[in-house]
Protein backbone atom coordinates (compact mmCIF):
# COMPACT_ATOMS: atom_id res chain seq x y z
CA UNK A 1 0.00 0.00 0.00
CA UNK A 2 1.08 3.23 -0.93
CA UNK A 3 1.08 5.94 1.85
CA UNK A 4 2.32 9.78 2.69
CA UNK A 5 1.80 11.97 5.01
CA UNK A 6 1.10 15.91 4.29
CA UNK A 7 1.86 17.93 6.95
CA UNK A 8 1.07 21.54 7.97
CA UNK A 9 0.49 23.92 10.37
CA UNK A 10 -2.82 24.62 8.70
CA UNK A 11 -3.77 28.07 10.46
CA UNK A 12 -6.04 27.68 8.67
CA UNK A 13 -6.57 25.18 5.87
CA UNK A 14 -6.95 27.02 2.64
CA UNK A 15 -8.31 26.37 -1.12
CA UNK A 16 -4.43 25.53 -1.44
CA UNK A 17 -3.76 22.91 0.78
CA UNK A 18 -7.11 21.55 -0.31
CA UNK A 19 -5.68 21.39 -4.03
CA UNK A 20 -2.70 19.43 -2.94
CA UNK A 21 -4.57 17.33 -0.50
CA UNK A 22 -6.83 16.12 -3.59
CA UNK A 23 -4.05 15.80 -6.13
CA UNK A 24 -1.89 13.59 -3.62
CA UNK A 25 -4.61 11.77 -2.40
CA UNK A 26 -4.80 10.60 -6.03
CA UNK A 27 -1.71 9.40 -6.23
CA UNK A 28 -1.25 6.87 -2.92
CA UNK A 29 -3.65 4.03 -1.05
CA UNK A 30 -3.58 6.57 2.13
CA UNK A 31 -2.98 9.94 2.63
CA UNK A 32 -2.94 11.08 6.57
CA UNK A 33 -2.81 15.10 6.75
CA UNK A 34 -0.51 15.69 9.99
CA UNK A 35 -1.23 19.22 11.92
CA UNK A 36 1.95 19.97 13.29
CA UNK A 37 3.94 23.15 14.96
CA UNK A 38 6.54 25.21 13.14
CA UNK A 39 8.59 26.36 15.56
CA UNK A 40 9.55 29.60 13.24
CA UNK A 41 5.95 30.51 13.58
CA UNK A 42 4.64 32.50 16.48
CA UNK A 43 0.94 30.61 18.04
CA UNK A 44 -1.15 29.33 16.24
CA UNK A 45 -4.69 31.32 16.23
CA UNK A 46 -6.67 28.60 15.52
CA UNK A 47 -6.48 25.66 18.11
CA UNK A 48 -5.70 21.94 17.64
CA UNK A 49 -9.49 20.85 17.66
CA UNK A 50 -10.99 23.66 15.35
CA UNK A 51 -8.03 22.70 12.92
CA UNK A 52 -8.69 19.22 13.06
CA UNK A 53 -12.74 19.18 12.20
CA UNK A 54 -11.94 22.07 9.33
CA UNK A 55 -9.60 19.62 7.89
CA UNK A 56 -12.12 16.70 8.63
CA UNK A 57 -14.92 19.03 7.03
CA UNK A 58 -13.14 19.87 3.60
CA UNK A 59 -11.76 16.25 2.82
CA UNK A 60 -14.98 14.10 4.10
CA UNK A 61 -15.76 13.00 0.56
CA UNK A 62 -12.38 11.39 0.17
CA UNK A 63 -12.08 8.11 2.32
CA UNK A 64 -8.82 7.46 2.14
CA UNK A 65 -7.71 10.39 4.06
CA UNK A 66 -7.09 10.39 7.55
CA UNK A 67 -6.61 14.08 10.11
CA UNK A 68 -4.21 13.49 13.19
CA UNK A 69 -1.69 16.01 14.88
CA UNK A 70 2.32 15.57 15.94
CA UNK A 71 4.38 17.19 18.40
CA UNK A 72 7.99 16.88 17.81
CA UNK A 73 9.83 16.24 14.64
CA UNK A 74 8.12 15.40 11.50
CA UNK A 75 10.88 12.35 11.17
CA UNK A 76 9.76 11.19 14.27
CA UNK A 77 5.80 11.20 13.44
CA UNK A 78 6.89 9.41 10.55
CA UNK A 79 8.80 6.49 12.06
CA UNK A 80 5.78 6.25 14.15
CA UNK A 81 3.48 5.29 11.40
CA UNK A 82 6.46 3.71 9.02
CA UNK A 83 5.66 5.84 6.31
CA UNK A 84 8.61 7.47 4.46
CA UNK A 85 6.63 9.82 1.65
CA UNK A 86 6.21 13.37 2.43
CA UNK A 87 4.00 15.37 0.31
CA UNK A 88 4.71 19.53 0.00
CA UNK A 89 3.95 21.81 -1.76
CA UNK A 90 6.10 24.91 -3.70
CA UNK A 91 4.87 28.52 -4.59
CA UNK A 92 7.84 30.51 -4.66
CA UNK A 93 11.75 30.26 -4.97
CA UNK A 94 11.67 31.08 -0.89
CA UNK A 95 9.14 28.00 -0.64
CA UNK A 96 11.93 26.14 -2.50
CA UNK A 97 14.96 27.06 -0.66
CA UNK A 98 12.83 26.07 2.89
CA UNK A 99 11.71 23.14 1.66
CA UNK A 100 14.39 21.78 -0.17
CA UNK A 101 16.51 22.24 3.04
CA UNK A 102 13.94 20.71 5.19
CA UNK A 103 13.53 17.83 2.72
CA UNK A 104 17.23 16.98 2.85
CA UNK A 105 17.32 17.55 6.94
CA UNK A 106 14.69 14.85 6.98
CA UNK A 107 16.58 12.37 4.35
CA UNK A 108 19.76 12.87 6.50
CA UNK A 109 17.78 11.99 9.40
CA UNK A 110 15.65 9.27 9.06
CA UNK A 111 15.58 8.59 5.16
CA UNK A 112 12.34 10.53 4.44
CA UNK A 113 11.51 11.53 0.63
CA UNK A 114 9.64 14.13 -0.64
CA UNK A 115 7.57 15.07 -3.06
CA UNK A 116 6.64 18.13 -4.17
CA UNK A 117 3.26 19.33 -5.92
CA UNK A 118 3.97 22.72 -7.47
CA UNK A 119 0.96 24.91 -6.58
CA UNK A 120 -2.02 25.44 -8.94
CA UNK A 121 -1.06 29.14 -10.58
CA UNK A 122 -4.57 30.43 -9.04
CA UNK A 123 -3.88 29.49 -5.87
CA UNK A 124 0.42 31.17 -5.63
CA UNK A 125 -1.12 34.08 -3.76
CA UNK A 126 -2.71 32.39 -0.59
CA UNK A 127 -1.31 32.08 2.32
CA UNK A 128 -2.93 31.03 5.84
CA UNK A 129 -1.67 34.29 7.21
CA UNK A 130 -2.66 36.61 4.53
CA UNK A 131 -6.05 34.53 4.78
CA UNK A 132 -5.90 35.59 8.42
CA UNK A 133 -5.54 39.06 7.99
CA UNK A 134 -8.16 39.83 5.40
CA UNK A 135 -10.58 37.71 7.72
CA UNK A 136 -9.58 39.96 10.93
CA UNK A 137 -10.74 43.11 8.88
CA UNK A 138 -14.32 41.39 7.94
CA UNK A 139 -13.57 41.09 4.56
CA UNK A 140 -14.84 38.13 2.60
CA UNK A 141 -13.42 34.95 2.42
CA UNK A 142 -14.98 33.40 -0.56
CA UNK A 143 -12.46 31.35 -2.71
CA UNK A 144 -9.84 31.23 -0.19
CA UNK A 145 -10.81 28.95 2.28
CA UNK A 146 -13.09 26.11 1.51
CA UNK A 147 -16.54 26.89 1.60
CA UNK A 148 -16.90 24.01 4.24
CA UNK A 149 -15.73 26.09 6.30
CA UNK A 150 -15.47 29.91 5.60
CA UNK A 151 -18.30 30.61 8.32
CA UNK A 152 -16.53 28.97 11.00
CA UNK A 153 -13.19 30.88 9.89
CA UNK A 154 -14.76 34.02 8.87
CA UNK A 155 -16.70 34.13 12.44
CA UNK A 156 -13.55 33.47 15.00
CA UNK A 157 -11.43 35.92 12.78
CA UNK A 158 -13.46 38.98 12.25
CA UNK A 159 -14.73 38.81 16.14
CA UNK A 160 -10.95 38.07 17.47
CA UNK A 161 -9.88 41.96 16.60
CA UNK A 162 -6.41 39.93 16.34
CA UNK A 163 -4.62 42.34 14.00
N1 LIG B 1 -1.49 26.89 -1.82
C1 LIG B 1 -1.52 28.03 -1.15
N2 LIG B 1 -0.84 28.22 0.02
C2 LIG B 1 -0.12 27.22 0.49
C3 LIG B 1 -0.06 25.99 -0.16
C4 LIG B 1 -0.79 25.85 -1.37
N3 LIG B 1 -0.76 24.72 -2.06
N4 LIG B 1 0.72 25.17 0.55
C5 LIG B 1 1.16 25.87 1.59
N5 LIG B 1 0.64 27.09 1.56
C6 LIG B 1 0.91 28.16 2.51
C7 LIG B 1 0.18 28.03 3.79
O1 LIG B 1 -1.03 28.69 3.75
C8 LIG B 1 1.16 28.62 4.78
O2 LIG B 1 1.03 30.01 4.85
P1 LIG B 1 1.55 30.85 6.14
O3 LIG B 1 3.06 30.79 6.11
O4 LIG B 1 1.01 32.20 5.92
O5 LIG B 1 1.00 30.16 7.36
C9 LIG B 1 2.52 28.28 4.18
O6 LIG B 1 2.29 28.07 2.81
C10 LIG B 1 3.10 27.00 4.70
O7 LIG B 1 2.21 26.38 5.57
P2 LIG B 1 1.85 24.89 5.76
O8 LIG B 1 2.15 24.09 4.54
O9 LIG B 1 0.49 24.78 6.34
O10 LIG B 1 2.79 24.48 6.91
P3 LIG B 1 4.17 24.93 7.47
O11 LIG B 1 5.19 25.17 6.41
O12 LIG B 1 3.93 26.00 8.46
O13 LIG B 1 4.45 23.54 8.21
C11 LIG B 1 5.74 21.80 9.22
C12 LIG B 1 5.68 23.16 8.51
C13 LIG B 1 4.76 21.69 10.37
C14 LIG B 1 5.48 20.69 8.21
C15 LIG B 1 7.21 21.76 9.66
O14 LIG B 1 7.52 22.94 10.39
C16 LIG B 1 7.52 20.58 10.53
O15 LIG B 1 7.76 19.50 10.00
N6 LIG B 1 7.51 20.79 11.86
C17 LIG B 1 7.85 19.77 12.83
C18 LIG B 1 9.30 19.96 13.34
C19 LIG B 1 10.25 19.46 12.30
O16 LIG B 1 10.34 18.28 12.02
N7 LIG B 1 11.00 20.42 11.72
C20 LIG B 1 11.89 20.12 10.62
C21 LIG B 1 13.29 19.90 11.07
S1 LIG B 1 14.29 19.52 9.67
Amino acid sequence: MKAAIYPGTFDPPTVGHLDIIQRAARQVDKLIIAIGENPAKKASFFTLEEKKQFLKAITQAIPSIEVTSFTGLLVDFAKSCHISLIIRSIRTFLDFENETLEAQMNRHLEGLETFYLGVNEKYRLISSSRVREIGSYGRTLTGLVPPEIEAAVFYKLSSSGNR
